[in-house]
């Protein structure tokens, strides 16, 4: 036997822990036994399934799992687990800049449709976004609402003045492929004076992103509406943006040309997509292998499943917005000065 072998089972056993534990939280987060934990401290099984009326059975094995897994602290005298403080911000704050909970819906709900994937790596083509459900769209939303409440407006805005100067003004802002509207919604908060556009070709997003700039009072200064920018464009804007929409595509290179007729010609286009190297076999590590399984689960498979190109979720380099925004029509592309480990964001001018 080749002496690595015996490693290569425990990186196999230890990654099917990693993906068991992801299906744990996200019960851990859909029933609220993290929040009670965090809220109303530690609980034998027979208080927290009596605190959150569930089955005593089910939560006693939910706690022996998650305590084997690390998520919680586990007494064996007095039969309490508890949660500890330095995982509330990770399991427990919706919205905080350290939250991940919304990466277990995520992945949940990425990883339902098997066969289709299986039969599109048999025979070609892809998934629509109507076969993933509620589970991941949620996921989706709560993953990317980290980012726009925490950083887009404190951290990202400030490194484009002009666009904060026009939003002050009270510039028009076009958000494609808005999603559930968080980016928008974020924009519509901090700046009064401008009027916000969303666009989406998903009407269940456009539901959604209504009801979030409801919910943040916004709403009459936020026009969602469903439309597919690979129909051409509604209007002209002063700053156009797209947060993780280009590399999800079918046409990418046809979406920045409507991108392009879409932008007024001093106006400004906001691209964010995801942080990634030049050369696809240079993304390693833990956070290139989230990235990849996002793509075959999701950005690259709806793409094809559109007959589109599948760019994938790390299909969208520095070198190729540069080259793509050149085709497009657009005069130059500053790529901005800004760490974090998923997105990148760009500065492109007519
Ligand atoms: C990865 S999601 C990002 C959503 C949102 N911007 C966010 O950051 O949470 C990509 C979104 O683009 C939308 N989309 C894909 N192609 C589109 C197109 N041609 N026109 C408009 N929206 C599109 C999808 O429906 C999806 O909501």
């Amino acid at each position: 036997m080749d002496p690595k072998t015996p490693e290569y089972v425990k990186k196999v056993v230890m990654d099917a822990a990693g993906m068991v534990s992801i299906r744990l939280c996200a019960i851990g987060n859909e029933l609220g036994l993290f929040a009670d934990l965090a809220s109303k401290g530690p609980a034998t099984s027979d208080e927290l399934a009596g605190r959150l009326g569930l089955n005593e059975r089910y939560i006693r094995e939910w706690i022996y799992a998650m305590s084997a897994a690390g998520y919680l602290e586990f007494d064996k005298q007095s039969r309490k687990a508890t949660l500890p403080d330095a995982l509330i911000p990770v399991l427990v704050e919706e919205g905080g800049p350290l939250y991940q909970g919304g990466l277990f819906k995520m992945f949940t709900g990425l990883m339902q449709p098997f066969n289709e994937l299986v039969k599109a790596f048999r025979e070609g083509g892809g998934i629509s976004y109507d076969t993933y459900d509620g589970i991941f769209w949620e996921g989706l939303e709560s993953n990317s609402c980290v980012r726009y409440k925490n950083f887009l407006v404190s951290q990202w805005l400030p490194e484009m003045p002009d666009v904060q100067a026009k939003l002050e003004q009270g510039a028009s802002f076009a958000d494609f492929g808005c999603g559930a509207g968080r980016s928008t919604v974020e924009l519509a908060k901090a700046f009064p004076n401008a009027k916000f556009f969303g666009f989406d070709l998903f009407a269940p997003n456009i539901e959604k992103a209504r009801a979030n700039a409801k919910e943040a009072g916004v709403e009459d200064r936020v026009d969602f509406r469903v439309h597919d920018i690979s129909k051409g464009v509604p209007d002209k804007f002063d700053i156009v943006a797209t947060f993780d929409l280009i590399h999800d595509m079918a046409d990418p290179k046809g979406g920045l040309r409507a991108l392009r007729q879409a932008v007024k010609d001093d106006g400004i286009y906001v691209l964010m997509d995801v942080a990634c190297e030049d050369d696809p076999a240079d993304n390693q590590g833990p956070m290139a292998v989230f990235k990849y399984g996002a793509s075959l689960h999701f950005c690259m498979t709806t793409s094809l499943g559109q007959g589109g190109m599948g760019l994938g979720t790390v299909g969208l380099p520095e070198v190729r917005v540069k080259e793509f925004c050149k085709e497009a029509g657009f005069s130059s592309v500053r790529r901005l000065p800004i760490e974090h480990p998923l997105n990148v964001l760009y500065e492109i001018r007519p």
